[in-house]
């Protein structure tokens, strides 16, 4: 698309960064919006982080995100960080606004949208988050801040009481996460089984309750095996493609003034490229 001399430039800072999908989808928002603007990708590597934000913010650049691995610096950075970054310790959505950057997290509330748009109903029960990694936390405080009940269950179980105390929730043994399934009426992966190249998760969801609802926050394959095993057993399956599209709506909205929509078609767009 062609853009004018008074284009809003935003991007996606990350290291590497040629994997992302942002600036595919967040270049269907703007061709779809007919909108005098481009989105970047930021190859930047971390000992450069903070020279090259405070670059881009002098350039007149509207914001950026922010990705692995440099969530954590961003959010050092910052003159600014809302509650959803400090609950997430990570900021992965920059504005920059008068010159102060401002930083946001934006994956708790993608996570909900996603759930949402799925027709599952996060207040329905308790959930399990398994892992306690750089996903786990946002999510995890989303789901805590809607007042869901909350257990962390992580390979390392210190971790998760580690996280647990920080943000709130209990914690159950790795060894028990099939055990426990009964108990709750939400479960969703957090860790990196199941993606391509990765091990499977081993989720035994034969003592899985009808009701369950089996979230996964990997798309590449955008159908993991743990969905897929859900999917054979009539559970509900929500696939992780949709947070990242879910994700990426309040920053377009930050820097583009519009509120974008997601739909079967920004979906296929994005699929068609993993
Ligand atoms: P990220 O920040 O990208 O989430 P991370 O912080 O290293 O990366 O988190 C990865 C998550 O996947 C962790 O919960 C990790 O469990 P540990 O804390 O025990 O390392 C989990 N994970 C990775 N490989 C795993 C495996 N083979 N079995 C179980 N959990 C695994």
């Amino acid at each position: 698309m062609t853009i004018t001399a008074r284009a809003s430039l935003a991007g996606v800072i990350g290291w590497p960064v040629a994997h992302s999908r942002s600036p595919l989808l967040h270049g269907t928002w703007l061709k779809r919006h007919g909108i005098d603007g481009a989105y970047l990708p930021l190859p930047i590597r971390p000992e450069d982080f903070a020279v090259c934000v405070a670059a881009l913010a002098r350039m007149g650049f509207v914001g950026a995100n922010v990705t692995i691995p440099h969530k954590e610096a961003a959010f050092a950075l910052c003159d600014e960080v809302a509650p959803s970054a400090r609950r997430a310790g990570a900021v992965n959505t920059l504005v920059f606004r008068d010159g102060r950057m401002v930083g946001s997290n934006t994956d708790g509330v993608g996570f909900m949208a996603n759930l949402r748009a799925h027709g599952v109903d996060p207040a329905a029960g308790p959930a399990l988050v398994l892992g306690a990694g750089g996903a786990a936390r946002p999510i995890g405080a989303a789901l805590l801040d809607a007042g869901v009940v909350v257990h962390f269950c992580n390979r390392t179980e210190d971790r998760a009481a580690r996280l647990a105390a920080t943000i709130g929730g209990g914690v159950i043994g790795w060894e028990d996460r099939a055990a426990a399934l009964g108990d709750h009426a939400l479960v969703i992966n957090t860790t990196s089984l199941g993606m391509a190249g990765h091990q499977s998760l081993t989720l035994d969801l034969a003592r899985a309750p009808a009701g369950l609802a089996v979230a996964d926050i990997v798309y590449v394959p955008l159908e993991t095996p743990l969905l897929a095993a859900a999917r054979a057993r009539g559970l509900r399956a929500v696939e992780g493609l949709g947070m990242l599209l879910h994700q990426a709506v309040p920053g377009f909205a930050a820097w583009f003034g519009v509120t974008p929509v997601v739909d079967e078609a920004l979906y296929r767009v994005v699929a068609g490229d993993l």
